[in-house]
């Protein structure tokens, strides 16, 4: 297909994307619904929108290697793991804001296929990810330690399948109808979504509107994170960012800023690493 024959998805905005029950009984329709107004933040991403999912599943990989490894030391495992497992919840987010609605609008019944085998997938994770948060290990006790590693092992044999998948076919497929513009929009989407990690704040205003006090979304960090469900993760997402506007989304663009800067390791991947991404073996040092 020619570049300029390619579609341009400028439909709905993160912040009024549809409800993900309707993706699927949603027709494919015109690819160019205008966005209504919304507060926008300042700021540019360096990535497309390929990059910034390989970047994400990158970043995820390699905590999940470093867990597995025997050479990382017990004393890490603890942030390590609590790490890996809000990183998952929120993919699976990113995923559910910008990329399934985009597969559905812009390749139809195909698409909503694809996003509806994507949020199954994650859903499966999802419940391997809350028995590890809950179970409270005692990470000092080594059978405890092994019964852990085994739940990480079981996650990543799924899930190391899942994204080679969505990386080496879903996505490519996806990106031959999108042009370059699109790429970047959804990339810089999928961007803002990165504001949500486990200490993420909002401002309470309604205690006082001329202080501008910060309020954790998650006071139980990422135990509640993790607990949080989709939809309810959904909409405190709409929520920060509508509260974004009280400080000119200065603090979220400085939480998206970092976690960029993290997930750029991921964006300048050779070939080959790339390449063993693409086929499962995640980390861009061997199979998981
Ligand atoms: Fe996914
Ligand atoms: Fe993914």
């Amino acid at each position: 297909m020619k570049p300029s024959a390619k579609k341009r998805f400028t439909g709905a905005t993160i912040i009024d994307i549809m409800p993900r029950d309707d993706i699927l009984v949603k027709q494919p329709t015109s690819v160019a619904t205008p966005p209504n107004s919304t507060f926008t933040l300042p700021f540019s991403t360096p990535f497309t929108f390929p990059e910034i999912i390989d970047a994400d599943h990158f970043t995820i990989n390699g905590l999940a290697r470093r867990i597995r490894s025997s050479s990382t030391p017990a004393i890490e495992l603890r942030s390590l793991i609590f790490e890996v497992c809000w990183r998952l919840i929120r993919h699976d987010l990113s995923e559910d804001l910008v990329m399934r609605p985009a597969f559905a609008n812009v390749l139809g019944k195909p698409g909503a296929e694809m996003a509806e085998h994507d949020r199954r997938d994650h859903m499966r994770g999802r419940e391997i990810l809350l028995k590890l948060v809950n179970s409270e290990p005692d990470f000092e006790d080594p059978a405890a330690m092994r019964r852990v590693l085994g739940m990480v092992g079981d996650l990543f044999d799924e899930l190391g399948e899942h994204m080679a998948i969505e990386s080496g076919e879903h996505i490519p497929k996806f990106c031959t109808v999108i042009d370059q513009e699109t790429s970047q929009r959804l990339a810089r989407d999928y961007a803002m979504t990165l504001c949500m990690t486990p200490y993420i704040t909002t401002f309470n205003v309604d205690a006082d509107p001329r202080m501008l006090t910060p309020v954790l979304m998650f006071p139980g960090g990422v135990k509640t994170y993790v607990n949080t469900d989709l939809t309810v993760l959904r909409r405190i997402y709409n929520e920060v960012i509508k509260d974004a506007k009280h400080d000119n989304g200065k603090r979220i663009k400085e939480e998206i800023e970092k976690e960029i800067e993290r997930l750029k390791v991921g964006k300048w991947l050779g070939y080959n690493e790339r390449k063993a991404l693409r086929e499962g073996k995640g980390g861009g040092m061997g199979k998981l």
